[in-house]
């Protein structure tokens, strides 16, 4: 099966580890069973040029956020936006077959918001939420998901 395609930011890290404990995982599920797809991921940052996406990939972004509070006043995406400005670009939203977000529960109902504002931006289904680095469980859970929905999407 074809790799599993990642386009994902990291400011302070979390995220970057996240993914490479994800990446850790699918090599050994990969290891057991090579029907398990590997892992490719791409760092999006203020640096990175646009770029055309020509298959399909998964979103990661952790959120970061100014104002509101995320129920009845509106809220500004800071930090991240590098990353919704690459997908936006071109017709590389066609490509995004999933969300999936990271935040931490301290901020309440503003926990993990900036991934489900893509998912509606982007028409792509919000798969799974992991706070700060995620855990082994964590990694589990979401590869399972994606793995799963990798599937469906070259079927
Ligand atoms: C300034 C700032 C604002 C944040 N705002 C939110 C927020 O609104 N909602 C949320 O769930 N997490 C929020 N977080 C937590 C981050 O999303 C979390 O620490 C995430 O793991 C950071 O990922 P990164 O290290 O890959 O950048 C915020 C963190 C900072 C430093």
């Amino acid at each position: 099966m074809a790799l599993i395609n990642i386009i994902y930011t990291s400011i302070e890290g979390n995220t970057r580890a996240f993914i490479s404990r994800l990446s850790a995982y699918a090599e050994q599920q990969h290891a057991l069973n090579e029907d398990n797809p590997l892992i490719t991921s791409k760092e999006i940052s203020d640096q990175t040029l646009p770029g055309e996406e020509k298959s399909p990939f998964f979103v990661f972004v952790p959120t970061y956020l100014t104002g509101g509070n995320g129920i009845d006043s509106g809220f500004t995406e800071i930090m991240t936006n590098a990353l919704g400005e690459y997908i936006e670009s071109g017709d590389n939203a066609k490509y995004c077959v999933g969300v999936i977000g990271s935040g931490n529960r301290n901020f309440n109902e503003q926990y993990c918001l900036t991934a489900r504002k893509y998912a509606k931006q982007f028409n792509a289904p919000f798969l799974a939420d992991y706070e700060l680095r995620g855990t082994s469980r964590d990694a589990e859970h979401i590869y399972a998901i994606l793995r799963e929905r990798w599937r469906k999407v070259n079927a």
